[in-house]
């Protein structure tokens, strides 16, 4: 093996979710090392830098001590990308890999525009050898057309190209990155690269058991990622797709979870039925693994995964069309609470929220919608909203008619305050699982909605029973009647 560079300056291209938590434990575990996030969004990098840490551009439970701990001290945000990358033996990137929304593999492939632009600036930076470390989630083999970027540069230096993808969700992300499964590292299989692969194992060591990092090759370690999300993914719409034959016939979802998570082959994670899944990453990964296939000429393994997808689409309208057929088939000029909009509790991340799913829906039958979550800005949940209008992609939502930002406007309302959300509302959706519903006064809630107060939970987290007891008119995912 060639020999085993020690690592005392990181670079992170991307401080986002998944670069800004990543680094602040990496600089937390490792205070022997200098960590530096750069953006180029100087407001997240403010963010980032802001006295108060309840300005920080994420809420994660947790990330606000590892910030604190480590920031002023061996960690540092800023927009300075080339003296970060000149700075670094190790430089990981943790940009946006979107879906393309334009040209060929629209609506279906990753958008590697903001890799390749990272490489570039790379290339054209470094003075010496550096490691760069996949941490973005991406198609598999894309490790090649970085190496034919960054070595076309043609002054000398060389760069060793690891797949490091990041497993953490977000909501947890702390506790994942404090004790990860696994961390995993791909590498090229030889002298070079088995050095390089070392190198990060020594940055992981500093508080990540030996077992837990798995060491594979760099084409395995790129297409694990999406493959982890693709079955992760694949057993929440197993779940949900079991839900709507639960409501036909009388059995509870909840109950089925129970009896065969019990099968220690089957395992009690993710049999979670809902309102459908949401996020940045699930979605995206899964489209790109069926592009993928299909580039290879596999369309039978394509459509097989793109199931998936069409099964999470149909769970999000299933929803929206029960709340719509319950209040006797329109919700014209009628008032719909929604609580939560994230697209899971504990993070204030919206992207692919179901809940902005079933706004749309409901907008389009010009319902009346007024939000409360506990995390999310206004400003967020327009931007989700108006975005959705020009990116109507997905089996239910393309058929939609596009609105403009003023008619969403006078039709959603953002509340500070639950109660007044709620207050003489038709109907109740509950989108996101925040532990706070639970804690709500329920009898209140009821006396100041208009009768018959409905109540659809999207996320079987309130007592049915109590809401029953006290007049509701409860919907549920996946419980017959
Ligand atoms: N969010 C998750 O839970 C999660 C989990 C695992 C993996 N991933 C993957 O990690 C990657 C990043 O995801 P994220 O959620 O952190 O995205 P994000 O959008 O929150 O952050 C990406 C950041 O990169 C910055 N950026 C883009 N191009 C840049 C450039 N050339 N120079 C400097 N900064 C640049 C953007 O401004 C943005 O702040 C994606 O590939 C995603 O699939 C995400």
């Amino acid at each position: 093996m060639n020999e085993v560079k020690s690592i005392k300056n990181i670079c992170c291209i991307g401080a986002g979710y998944v670069g800004g938590p990543t680094m602040a434990v990496i600089a937390q575990k490792c205070p022997h090392i200098n960590v530096h996030v750069v953006d180029l969004n100087e407001q997240r990098i403010d963010d980032w830098n802001d006295a108060d840490l309840d300005k920080l551009p994420i809420y994660e439970p947790g990330l606000a001590d590892v910030v604190a701990e480590a920031r002023g001290r061996n960690l540092k945000f800023s927009t300075d990308v080339e003296k970060a990358i000149d700075e670094a033996e190790l430089i990981f990137i943790s940009v946006n890999t979107p879906t393309k929304t334009y040209g060929v593999g629209k609506g279906m492939a990753a958008d590697l525009k903001f890799i390749e632009l990272c490489a570039r600036q790379i290339a054209q930076v470094a003075k010496n050898d550096k490691i760069i470390v996949e941490k973005s989630t991406l198609p598999v083999r894309t490790a090649e057309a970085l190496r034919t970027i960054l070595h076309s540069t043609g002054n000398g230096v060389k760069f060793d190209i690891l797949s490091s993808p990041e497993f953490l969700a977000e909501g947890t992300a702390i506790r994942d990155l404090h004790k990860p499964d696994r961390f995993l590292i791909g590498g090229e299989q030889t002298e070079r690269g088995e050095a390089a692969v070392q190198s990060l194992v020594d940055v992981y060591l500093n508080w990540v058991p030996r077992e837990n990092i798995v060491t594979t090759r760099v084409w395995s370690s790129e297409l694990s990622k999406l493959t982890a999300n693709a079955f992760l993914a694949q057993r929440v719409s197993s779940i949900n797709a079991i839900s709507a034959l639960c409501e036909k016939t009388g059995a509870d979802v909840d109950e089925i979870a129970r009896a065969i998570g019990k099968d220690s082959r089957i395992g009690a994670k993710f049999l979670k039925s809902s309102v459908g899944f949401g996020g940045s990453c699930f979605q995206k990964d899964i489209l790109n693994l069926v592009y993928l296939c299909r580039h290879f000429n596999l369309p039978e393994v394509a459509d097989y995964w793109e199931q998936v997808v069409m099964m999470n689409d149909y769970q999000k309208h299933r929803f929206s069309k029960n709340i719509i057929d319950s209040l006797f088939n329109t919700v014209s000029g009628k008032k719909i609470a929604f609580l939560g909009w994230a697209f899971k509790k504990d993070t204030n991340d919206t992207r692919e929220t179901a809940a902005m799913y079933v706004a749309d829906e409901l907008l389009q039958d010009r319902a009346e919608i007024h939000v409360y979550d506990p995390k999310v800005t206004e400003e967020q949940i327009f931007a989700d909203l108006e975005y959705l209008q020009t990116h109507r992609v997905g089996q239910y939502v393309e058929q939609g008619e596009v609105m403009s930002i003023n008619e969403i406007r006078s039709l959603v309302t953002i509340h500070t305050d639950p109660y007044l959300a709620m207050h003489k509302a038709h109907a109740t959706a509950i989108l996101t699982e925040w532990d706070e519903f639970k804690t709500y006064d329920w009898e209140k809630v009821y006396n100041a909605m208009l009768k018959p107060a409905f109540i659809f939970d999207g996320r079987n987290i309130i007592d049915k029973d109590q809401l029953d007891t006290l007049g509701f008119e409860v919907y549920n995912i996946g419980k017959g009647k």
